[in-house]
């Protein structure tokens, strides 16, 4: 299974006038690609702020004493802001538990949701800019030391046809788009048609014929004379359905165009990049024709005068930043190695510290390889990495050296260790350390590779730069996301404000925006708590198909287990802050290992009788001193003496099934879950078993 998101050793803590709250301490947990992984726990022990920690909105007085989160190789904890804007916004998306405080009451739901899409391009704009800059850049200084000025004057070439390329491509899009749009307006006014009221779909259908020219293009609706038939005709029937109430010929007429349409749909994309040089150079395949003999063509040329002598340039000065970026590497290594005891010494003086950083953030800086097609995101993020960790590190330090402490300074310095300070920076070395050490050699045939990987990736940035999402397609997606959601009549509820949309729909409105920068993982922080039974299997029924769907992965949380039942893969049972038992769903259901798990699953209402076996006696620890040993020793019935004395540490009981409580040490005394748990557990397990099998 491909790991997504993985968090490591996670502590954070939240400044208050009555001392530290110690939120999260010290949580592990694995998301893999398309898993769910349900979060199980009382109100208080920390599941939302570990969200909220994972998509960077934590609240101003929090303080991330240390860990990672790592996805797609990048510290989330460590990137810049921008970075993290990008990510939040595009990878990771979450819903709370109140549907009303994510939207904006006095905003059209369509409007909310086009809006998101459109600030989300022009992001996404800006940051192909810059991007785009910084490798040409590279690339040219590249190839003036590779191909000398040869290099330089085919670079050139490269650009104007990257240009020219995303130009015509911009062309080609917004005609497709703009089908796209048609053919699902004209969809809609077909059923309409049928029997809707008649201004209604005379004013669609107005639409459709002003839009219905945008769809014209050589390499789409090419046949200009058929499109305008098809356009008179509409006309020519909405005027007839005016007078005459005539449903069948608006029908027809509809039909007609939609043929069109569709027809222009299926045609092969042109190779613009190819395209765009030919059409630069004067060479063949300007024109019209087969797409594909035009592509094959445009793309034989192309290769032939240009391409296939300069991808060897490419990839010669690609050979050269890869083998000088090794070569820094490898210098950088060797300054960890000398470095590294003076961040493991407890009494290095901090100036050493900062100068030794300051070095080997340049040398590390130096050593990435810029013209990789894939960032080195270990070594991106070293900096700022460093930086913050030690920065604390120094801080805690003065207040450990400091005579006399304030009464808050005091409360400080005894809420943090200085050992996990210390361990912090060094872990950032080290962790970069061992990545540098595995680092081989590039091959010819990977640089030939990595040169075609680094002109697409240039022609997609190019694209990007120039691309917009205009409202009509924005308004296209936002009504398609409507529909997937499951929100009857889009079309007139795109126009509705959200009061005028029950709890549940309101819940998959915000689903919607969710889903429409395209996330790859999905946090839904009790999303159907506000919401009645019926609704809420609907929702959990629509976040599943969604995550079928699309490939999602989910991370759900839940102070009622029972609502994951069957859609959880994974679940982890938090406590005061910590991950006190995890596994698959199976082995957390029907094996059970720590008594708070226990107590949890006696805490939630029967799926058939609605009755609770208990709520959980007694209340969570203050998080301000939490309790030495295990935090749930005061409430435990199974409680032994250690539990008061040492935290328990995590045991496993298979390679997927771990859990923390010290009644799994080999010297305890049996405990079994009480009979009125298992029995549940039972119930519930041949309810399943019966319903799997309907
Ligand atoms: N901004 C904050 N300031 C102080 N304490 C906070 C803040 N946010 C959360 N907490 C505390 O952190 C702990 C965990 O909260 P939270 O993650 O929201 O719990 P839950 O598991 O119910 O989602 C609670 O004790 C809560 O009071
Ligand atoms: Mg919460």
């Amino acid at each position: 299974m491909a790991k997504i998101l993985e968090v490591k050793d996670l502590h954070i803590s939240f400044r208050t006038n009555n001392g530290t709250v110690k939120a999260v301490r010290g949580i592990n947990f694995t998301l893999n690609r398309g898993e769910t992984l349900a979060v199980g726990g009382e109100s208080g022990s920390g599941q939302s702020v570990t969200a909220r920690a994972i998509m960077g909105i934590l609240a101003g007085n929090a303080l991330v004493e240390s860990g990672e989160i790592f996805y797609d190789g990048k510290d989330l904890m460590k990137i810049s802001e921008e970075d993290f804007h990008q990510l939040r916004g595009n990878r990771v998306s979450m819903i709370f538990q109140d549907p009303f405080s994510s939207l904006n009451p006095i905003m059209k739901i369509g409007q909310q949701l086009t809006e998101a899409m459109i600030l989300n391009g022009k992001a996404n704009q800006k940051e192909a800019r810059q991007e785009y800059n910084r490798i040409m850049d590279v690339l040219a200084a590249g190839l003036e030391e590779a191909a000398g000025s040869k290099g330089k004057e085919n670079l050139e070439i490269l650009k104007k046809s990257i240009a020219k390329s995303a130009e015509l491509l911009q062309a080609y899009s917004a005609a497709h788009d703009a089908i796209e749009a048609l053919i699902s307006n004209i969809d809609a006014s077909l059923i309409d048609a049928l029997d809707g009221d008649p201004k209604a779909v005379s004013k669609d259908i107005k639409e459709i014929i002003k839009m219905a020219p945008e769809a014209k293009h050589e390499h789409l609706v090419s046949d200009d004379k058929a499109l305008q038939e098809a356009i008179s005709g509409l006309k020519a029937a909405n005027a007839a359905f005016a007078s005459k109430s005539d449903r069948d010929g608006v029908r027809t007429a509809l039909e007609k165009l939609k043929a069109l349409l569709v027809s222009a749909m299926a045609l092969e994309k042109p190779d613009y990049f190819s395209i765009a040089y030919c059409q630069l150079n004067g060479q063949i395949a300007a024109g019209n024709g087969p797409v594909t003999a035009m592509n094959e063509a445009a793309k034989a040329s192309m290769e032939q005068n240009f391409l296939g002598a300069f991808r060897q340039n490419v990839a010669a000065a690609i050979k050269l930043s890869a083998d000088r970026s090794a070569g820094l590497k490898a210098e950088a290594t060797k300054l960890m190695e000398a470095k590294l005891p003076l961040f493991r010494a407890e009494n290095t003086p901090p100036a050493e510290l900062q100068a030794a950083a300051k070095e080997l953030m340049a040398a590390v800086e130096k050593s990435i390889d810029r013209l990789a097609v894939t960032k080195d995101s270990m070594a991106h993020t070293f900096g700022t990495g460093l930086t913050s960790t030690l920065d604390a590190y120094l801080e805690l330090r003065k207040l450990y050296e400091k005579k006399n402490l304030s009464k808050k300074q005091r409360a400080a310095k005894e809420n943090a260790d200085l050992d996990l300070y210390r361990g912090n920076v060094e872990r950032v070395i080290s962790r970069l350390y061992e990545h540098y050490s595995c680092c081989g050699e590039m091959t010819e045939a990977e640089c030939l590779r990595q040169a075609d990987a680094l002109f697409a990736r240039l022609n997609e940035l190019a694209f990007k730069m120039v691309y917009r999402v205009t409202k009509q397609i924005a308004k296209k997606h936002a009504i398609d996301l409507m529909q997937e959601v499951g929100i009857s009549e889009a079309r007139k509820r795109y126009y509705q404000y959200p009061f005028q949309f029950s709890g549940g729909m309101r819940q998959r409105i915000v689903i919607a925006i969710a889903l429409s920068a395209n996330p790859d993982i999905l946090i839904c922080d009790e999303p159907t708590t506000a919401l009645d039974v019926t609704i809420q299997a609907q929702i959990l029924d629509l976040i599943n198909k969604l995550k079928a769907e699309r490939g999602l992965s989910v991370i759900f949380i839940t102070h009622d287990l029972g609502v994951v039942a069957n859609m959880a893969d994974h679940i982890a049972v938090m406590y005061a802050g910590k991950i006190v038992e995890q596994g698959t769903v199976d082995e957390v259901f029907y094996e059970p290992a720590h008594p708070y798990t226990w107590a949890l699953l006696a805490s939630m209402p029967d799926l058939d009788t609605k009755e609770k076996l208990g709520a959980i006696p007694g209340t969570p620890p203050n998080m301000i001193n939490p309790p030495v040993g295990d935090a749930f020793a005061a409430r435990n019935q199974y409680a032994m003496q250690i539990d008061f004395e040492e935290q328990p540490p995590m045991f496993e009981i298979t390679p997927t099934h771990w859990a923390a409580t010290w009644l799994l040490h080999p010297d305890a005394p049996k405990a079994e879950p009480p009979r009125i748990v298992t029995d549940r557990i039972k119930r519930m397990r041949e309810r399943m078993e019966v319903s799997g099998h309907e």
